[in-house]
């Protein structure tokens, strides 16, 4: 586990106070050997308003563990076939206690193993019971109250109280603790532990014991803190603040290799993570670890309300990773159709079918969705079978809703793709030299969805040298968004503890207490929040080094937003000029991302190191010289008419 850090603020308090502190640029100095050409009355195309986007799956415990709010780890016990792991007994003084799995008794039939607590001798001064360790830890906050439940058996109708605590593992002592009454069969059993005035920590353990001899059963054991809009069985909010920053238009889910699972029967199969916790099967993921499906279809629907994203559904289709596949044709029509009930549960009125079990599972409005990818990675399906899987689904899908984008995880060669998935981990140093590769790709073709994509520099967090790729491969998205029609950076969550990780160069990183931002997750911030909506023609000339650009106008308000990435070691200057307006404003405002070296990074110790800074310029003008600083990233908001 990571050590405990003391409480730091949160990071868009850094971010506000180094807003605060708005310093002017210096003072230019080198006489410009580039120079950028912008024709501000020559509009090249839209900018694609779904432009940036996020992509997720349950990886690096992105959910549990993660994003999704739930504090007990294995809360069903099906992380291992024999052993519950992560639970432990709790003998206290005098106590003697065991536990196993039992595989013959459970809450229901999703769920048909238990935690059996077989409890000897136990006393008022010497519990018994069972106890979890969270995931690395049990985040406790002061005066906080934490929602919980579990299912429970009794072997005999005075087997109960229990007693339920959060218990400190530094002094052994309770933060927060309730009784509940247990006796008869399987029940669920609600409950609220509210902390007293210790300070945060993440050194605890739940603990349920029993103070007398009995045979109890345990299933679901849940507890959630406070969550994100304080949705039941929601989000963590510190994750969904960090995302919010971001200003995401879409939510590709539920995968990633997630979707297909290593195997066909391991895919993530939606219906069987709707409706009531108790009633969800849970599932092995391809990542190595089982998911709880806590986080399911409608939890990811949810998560797209909260942060008014639309959802960009990823349907099975046909392909787990060891090369399982099914045959295009009355093989795959199965499938086709668990992905049109799919479709149906998100967007359906509640007189559809799924639409009323949508609205049976608390959520009556549809969503709005425009785009459905088709597989992921089908590239990696040896068989060839591709082709015949997307044109069976395009087929099948566009008969039901004609007005959804289909889109395809690879090139299709017998028809066109509404739209193509491209993916892109690469070296910093791919990606400023591949920085141009839209920019001649045919129009008439597929448009495209870059739906994972990385400089993959550091870990777990990319480093600052990994953020300058990252900028320059978005200036190059930006200046074609026109074609590049949406892009999803991927992995966007690890959790950072020993064993949380298992792809290196994740955007965001936490542990159970705190998170933070890297300087690739900030970079995205700074082009996310001043996108525009035009794409002004420029061109750039000189002899620049690693020096890269977009720039694009806001019909609205006029505002020219000009994002240079100078990813050389040296400052370099650029001389601006504007043709086709006629004034322009002297101040602008100025935000700028810089690391000393491209190793600098933040972590969760030191989670503000680089942060954007806002300042100015005062020399605005149709011609102007401007000094970019080694490795750096700006934007700068050009007012001008
Ligand atoms: O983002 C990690 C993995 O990379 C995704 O699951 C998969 O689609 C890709 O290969």
């Amino acid at each position: 586990m990571i050590a405990n850090h003391p409480p730091r603020p949160f990071h868009r308090l850094a971010f506000i106070l180094a807003l605060a502190c708005l310093q002017t640029a210096p003072a230019f100095s080198q006489s410009p050997s580039i120079a950028l050409s912008i024709d501000a009355g020559h509009v090249k195309g839209p900018v694609s308003p779904m432009l940036y986007g996020l992509m997720t799956e349950e990886i690096n415990f992105s959910y549990d563990g993660g994003l999704y709010a739930e504090l007990v780890r294995n809360r069903t016990f099906q992380d291992h076939a024999n052993r519950p792991e992560h639970w432990f007994v709790h003998e206290g003084a005098g106590a003697d206690a065991s536990i196993k799995i039992d595989r013959t008794t459970g809450p229901s039939e999703a769920l048909p193993l238990s935690l059996q607590l077989t409890t000897r001798t136990a006393t008022q001064k010497g519990e018994a019971g069972i106890e979890n360790e969270g995931f690395w830890g049990i985040p406790i906050r002061p005066k906080t109250k934490y929602t919980g439940s579990f299912y429970a058996k009794a072997d005999d109708a005075a087997a109960g109280p229990v007693t339920v605590a959060i218990i400190s593992d530094l002094s052994g002592k309770p933060l927060a603790s309730s009784t509940v009454p247990v006796a008869g069969g399987w029940k669920r059993y609600d409950f609220t532990l509210t902390s007293g005035s210790e300070p945060t920590s993440a050194n605890n353990r739940l603990r349920i014991s029993v103070n007398k001899p009995g045979t109890l059963w345990f299933s679901l054991v849940s507890l959630f803190p406070p969550t994100y809009k304080n949705r039941v069985n929601g989000n963590r909010s510190d994750l969904m603040e960090k995302m919010a920053e971001m200003k995401p238009t879409f939510l590709r889910f539920p995968g990633g290799n997630y979707l297909e699972g290593d195997h066909i029967n391991e895919r993530f199969e939606w219906k069987k993570t709707i409706g009531p916790l108790v009633d969800r099967p849970t599932h092995p993921s391809p990542w190595r670890y089982h998911s709880s499906d806590g986080l399911g279809l409608l939890e990811f629907l949810g998560w797209c309300e909260d942060l008014k994203m639309e959802p960009l559904l990823a349907v099975y289709a046909g392909y787990s990773m060891k090369q399982e596949y099914v045959k295009p044709g009355p093989d795959l029509e199965p499938y086709l159709a668990d992905a049109l009930d799919e479709i149906e549960y998100v967007t359906g009125g509640p007189e559809t079918k799924w639409g009323a079990q949508r609205a049976k599972d608390g959520h009556p409005a549809p969503f709005k969705m425009q785009y459905v990818e088709v597989g992921n990675e089908d590239w990696f399906d040896k068989s060839g079978s591709y082709e015949g899987r997307y044109a069976q689904f395009y087929k099948g899908i566009k008969a039901k809703y004609p007005n959804l984008q289909i889109i395809a995880t690879m090139p299709i060669k017998n028809m066109k793709a509404d739209v193509v998935d491209d993916h892109y981990y690469r070296s910093a140093k791919q990606f400023y030299e591949d920085v141009n590769h839209y920019d001649s790709i045919d129009r008439n073709g597929p448009r495209i969805f870059v739906g994972e994509w990385a400089t993959r520099e550091g870990s777990p967090t990319p480093n600052f040298g990994a953020a300058l790729g990252d900028a320059a491969w978005m200036t190059g998205m930006e200046r074609n968004s026109d074609l590049v029609i949406m892009a999803s950076y991927a992995p966007l969550l690890v959790n950072v503890n020993p064993g949380g990780m298992q792809w290196e160069s994740d955007l965001i990183g936490y542990d159970a207490l705190t998170s933070y931002g890297s300087p690739s997750y900030y970079a995205q911030v700074m082009f996310g929040s001043h996108l525009g909506d035009q794409i002004l023609s420029a061109t750039l000339d000189g002899s620049a080094n690693r020096f890269f650009y977009s720039v694009t106008r806001g019909s609205k308000n006029g505002t020219i937003y000009l994002k240079l990435v100078n990813a050389s070691p040296e400052a370099q200057s650029v001389n601006l000029k504007l043709v086709g307006v006629t004034d322009v404003a002297k101040t602008a405002k100025m935000v700028s991302l810089s690391g000393k070296t491209v190793a600098a990074t933040n972590t969760i110790q030191n989670p503000t190191a680089i942060v954007p800074v806002e300042s100015s310029i005062s020399n605005a003008a149709a011609q102007f010289s401007h000094a970019v600083p080694a490795y750096t990233i700006q934007v700068i908001e050009l007012k001008a008419k």
